[in-house]
């Protein structure tokens, strides 16, 4: 039976699997599929590249008129865009995720991120991924679920991606990192990552994706009464 016109929120730690996750719901449910972290790390990027932040996480507020200009899209579904440049590997290296959590922490990079997501999901049948997208992004989303697993799991498995890629990273880097932008995440002011208080928690440090997938399909039939 087909899944009614809802918004998912996924939100949890660091390489939790949200993305792995959020991409088979949408392929299952033929929804959408929205990265929020892509986003965070496409405007840390842009302020690199351009110079408006620096070795010690100092970020110009030159940045915020600066954002006007900056057009960051999806493409072929998953694909994030900078102007006519792909940009979904970079966005991915060490050197973006250093500084990604202090960019994301400052309330005008939020609300310049937060108005694009609005305006990529006004078709509805969204899954979305991040920190406060059923805290913030979508406080009203029909099903929000908020992704769990131990540190050890989510630094291997980061440690793979990175490896895969042909970066060659080092475990004890890869763990501190994941550590701390959760700390980050949770600590700052403007939407902190936090459980939503109807969310439902999945905790995949021992799961398939099958098993994933089995999950969501329980709780959808459990909240919304359908077979999916
Ligand atoms: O894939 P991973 O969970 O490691 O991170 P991500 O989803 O690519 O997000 C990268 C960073 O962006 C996070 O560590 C947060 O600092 C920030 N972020 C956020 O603040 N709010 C969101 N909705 C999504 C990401």
């Amino acid at each position: 039976m087909r899944v009614p016109d809802i918004i998912i929120a996924v939100d949890g730690y660091s390489s939790t699997g949200k993305s792995t996750f959020a991409k088979l719901v949408a392929k299952a449910f033929g929804f959408l599929y929205l990265d929020s972290g892509a986003m965070y790390r496409g405007v840390t990027l842009f302020a690199q590249e351009q110079g408006y932040i620096n070795g010690a996480n100092e970020i110009s507020p030159a940045l915020e008129a600066a954002l006007e200009g900056l057009d960051l899209h999806f493409e072929n579904g998953t694909q994030l865009f900078m102007g006519d440049r792909c940009i979904e590997g970079v966005i991915r290296t060490m050197a973006v995720s250093n500084q990604v959590s202090p960019v994301a922490a400052v309330p005008w990079v939020r609300k310049w991120v937060d108005e694009r997501l609005h305006r990529f999901s006004e078709n509805g049948r969204v899954v979305m991924d991040g920190r406060d997208i059923g805290t913030t992004v979508f406080p009203n989303a029909e099903l929000k679920v908020f992704m769990i697993a131990s540190d050890q799991v989510r630094a291997q498995r980061r440690f793979d991606e990175i490896a895969a890629k042909g970066e060659n990273p080092v475990f004890e880097e890869v763990l501190k990192n994941l550590l701390e932008r959760d700390y980050i995440d949770s600590h700052r002011e403007t939407s902190p990552l936090v459980q939503a208080p109807d969310a439902f928690v999945l905790d995949n440090s021992e799961m398939t994706l099958t098993e994933e997938i089995a999950w969501v399909q329980g709780v959808i039939q459990g909240k919304f009464g359908i077979l999916c």
